[in-house]
């Protein structure tokens, strides 16, 4: 089955409300200068919250083909928890995704296994799509046990989804040590991964799950090593991007290469 790929720009905590709507104006016109073809690959956007709602607004008002979401999301749906924002508020704001087990957020926030299989269900219950994060840290690669590790958390997570649900997953193989540090995987390993998750993902649903389900590479992506990862392999349909993600010309370059 063919996927489309996506091109997942996760900011961060960068951006404010001003910033983002400067930014989204400049790749909007950096996609449009290029030809960019949004039926070939699709382009979304990870504000922080606060800044959520500018994307949205200026999406809307020039008909931008991007899409959005958002990087966290509670596990509960409304009361008393404060600083929490819920999977609800979040598609009435419009968002198609929401990053789930990103690593800052299992290092930063108390986020386990069971946390966030709440996190999927909250997100995949307000009718948008999770987009699951794994990755081995230095360690588990120095082990040997990169592909068992990264198929186990995807295992942990979603062991109780319904076919219908698997197939509307992202994942993200995001190893720990390639995040931020432009130490990006080689584009073997990355093929690897994603087809052992992949794999994984047949064994328990079949293939017409495992077909359906976009699996992403992050970790130091840029304009120069885009290519090659995507080359390597069939299974890594896009990028989960950081840093790059926040200068428009080079993520728009990721976007053309993808
Ligand atoms: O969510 C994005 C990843 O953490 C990758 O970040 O591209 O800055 O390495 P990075």
């Amino acid at each position: 089955m063919e996927r489309k790929p996506v091109v997942a720009g996760n900011w961060k905590m960068n951006f404010d409300h001003l910033e983002a709507t400067y930014f989204v104006q400049k790749l909007a016109w950096t996609l449009r200068d290029a030809n960019f073809d949004f039926k070939r690959c699709e382009v979304t956007l990870m504000p922080p919250f606060t800044s959520i709602r500018s994307v949205q607004v200026l999406i809307d008002a020039d008909r931008l083909k991007l899409t959005y979401g958002a990087q966290a999301v509670s596990v509960t749906n409304q009361g008393a928890f404060t600083g929490d924002v819920s999977a609800d508020m979040l598609a009435r704001l419009g968002c198609k995704y929401v990053l789930v087990g990103h690593s800052e957020r299992r290092k930063y926030h108390p986020e386990d296994d069971a946390n966030i299989v709440d996190q999927v269900r909250a997100v995949l219950t307000a009718g948008m799509r999770p987009i699951l994060c794994v990755g081995e840290s230095f360690e588990e690669r120095r082990q040997g046990i990169e592909l068992e590790f990264a198929v186990g958390q995807v295992q942990d997570v979603i062991r109780d989804l319904s076919d219908k649900e698997a197939a509307h997953m992202l994942i993200a193989y995001e190893p720990v040590w390639a995040i931020g540090t432009g130490m990006v995987a080689t584009p073997e390993s990355a093929q690897q991964a994603a087809s052992a998750i992949r794999s994984h993902l047949n064994e328990v649903y079949g293939e017409t799950v495992s077909d359906r389900v976009r699996i992403l590479y992050g970790g130091s992506v840029n304009a120069s090593n885009a290519t090659q990862l995507m080359q390597e392999g069939h299974d890594i349909d896009g990028f989960l991007v950081g840093g790059a993600s926040l200068d428009a010309d080079e993520f728009a370059t990721i976007a053309r290469l993808t």
